[in-house]
């Protein structure tokens, strides 16, 4: 009896300890913060891309630990392949909870204009400070009617030459700054069985890429940007000589160019056996995620003094499904530490004024000091001079021009789509 009652005593204390146990983890698993999901769109998966976007959901998942973090990325430089994606659910009422887009031209144009699509983030900018921590420019090109539509995170430069050092010290070369010097490096190198130039044209819109820089050293900040508003004709002669150095340009390529993206046809760079290459700065972000530390940079040639820009943002749309955890993402996506952790690896500086980047790389710090002082003018092929069919009609036709090298049939294309855009 006694040895029973001893049992049942037993029994039950255990029982109560499991019970208070049990409370206790269910008291410690209740979430305190917000909790769900949240997915975000993006075309970020070459390397550097990747690493700045998972530097922004790591501070996301520290701050938001109960929110399950859907990573929706489209692989495809420059949104060749996201863009398509993002509009069909857009379109098809299953937006993503948060999306990237070009500021300028390609966010206005495409989402805002029409109504109806994305969420206007005025009392966000308001309540997070950022009409005082972000530029005028930058600000410009997120606006619409008074309101701001998306959050951008980073400012980066279109119109760079990357130039492998080991290469150009071998034969005593010098980075060029105008088309001659140019011309006069690549012959040299060509003498010496180097590929002179690099290019991957595979996705489609890298030929575009280059020959934004070719037009902007052609014609200089302004008349660039008429092309684009409308003041500057495209049957201008100076066009006419850009597409006439596009082709020289092409006479230096590697052959197999059409089945490389632009970060494998960065690999004769790494290798030693391509010596320069057109590309946005991203390529600082991709030469860091590879560990490679043998380069240099320049403008593109005739382009010193000139930044040609782009910004990519985020912005949300009507009718996502988690709405609060979302807005949580832009304000990680705006923050101090987001835009610093985030832009050290990408590639880019960031769009706020006030983020210390003094642990940035060399080409970062001096790319921060050019964004302060030289000419902007925006770029076309990544959403910000102009409209998104514009750009693609600009992009298909640099495309064919890059295999069929035609100048006149490419002008003429030109012409016919900025007539068709500035109606
Ligand atoms: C640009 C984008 C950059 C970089 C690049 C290559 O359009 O703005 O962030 O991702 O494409 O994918």
């Amino acid at each position: 009896m006694n040895r029973m009652f001893k049992t049942i005593v037993v029994l039950l204390v255990v029982m109560l300890f499991a019970s208070v146990l049990s409370g206790c983890k269910k008291t410690a698993e209740k979430p305190t913060g917000p909790s769900g999901k949240v997915e975000v769109s993006s075309w970020w998966t070459a390397g550097g891309e990747a690493e700045g976007l998972n530097a922004l959901i790591k501070i996301y998942e520290s701050k938001y630990p109960d929110v399950e973090f859907i990573n929706a990325t489209v692989a495809g430089g420059a949104g060749t392949n996201a863009k398509a994606v993002f509009k069909t659910r857009m379109l098809g009422g299953d937006p993503p909870d948060a999306f990237q887009v070009h500021a300028g031209h390609e966010l206005i144009d495409t989402w805002v204009v029409p109504g109806g699509y994305v969420q206007p983030l005025t009392d966000l900018y308001k309540s997070e400070g950022w009409t005082n921590s972000m530029p005028k420019g930058v600000l410009d090109i997120v606006s619409y009617k008074g309101d701001y539509w998306s959050v951008p995170v980073n400012i980066h430069r279109s119109n760079v030459l990357w130039y492998n050092k080991t290469v150009f010290t071998k034969y005593g070369i010098t980075p060029p700054s105008n088309f001659d010097q140019f011309f006069d490096v690549c012959d040299k190198l060509k003498a010496k069985g180097i590929i002179p130039f690099v290019m991957g044209t595979k996705e489609g819109w890298e030929a575009g890429h280059v020959f934004e820089s070719v037009l902007l050293g052609k014609l200089g900040a302004n008349d660039y940007d008429g092309l684009w508003t409308g003041e500057v004709k495209w049957s201008d002669p100076r066009v006419t000589d850009a597409l006439e150095t596009f082709v020289k340009i092409a006479s230096y390529l590697n052959t197999d160019h059409s089945a490389l993206t632009w970060d494998e046809a960065g690999q004769y760079l790494l290798k030693d056996k391509g010596a320069m290459m057109i590309m946005g700065d991203w390529t600082n972000g991709w030469f860091m995620s590879v560990g490679f530390e043998d380069y240099g940079w320049a403008p593109s040639p005739n382009t010193e003094g000139i930044f040609l820009t782009l910004s990519d943002s985020f912005a949300l749309p009507i009718g996502c499904k988690d709405q609060e955890n979302a807005v949580n993402w832009l304000k990680v996506l705006g923050s101090k530490e987001g835009q610093h952790d985030f832009n050290k690896a990408k590639g880019s500086i960031p769009a706020r004024t006030d983020v210390d980047i003094s642990d940035y790389n060399d080409y970062l710090k001096s790319a921060a000091k050019d964004w302060q002082k030289d000419a902007i003018a925006p770029s076309v092929v990544h959403g910000a001079a102009a409209s998104e069919g514009w750009a693609t009609e600009y992009k298909d036709i640099m495309n064919l021009f890059v295999s069929k090298l035609d100048v006149s049939y490419a002008q003429k294309a030109l012409i016919t789509a900025a007539e068709k855009y500035l109606k």
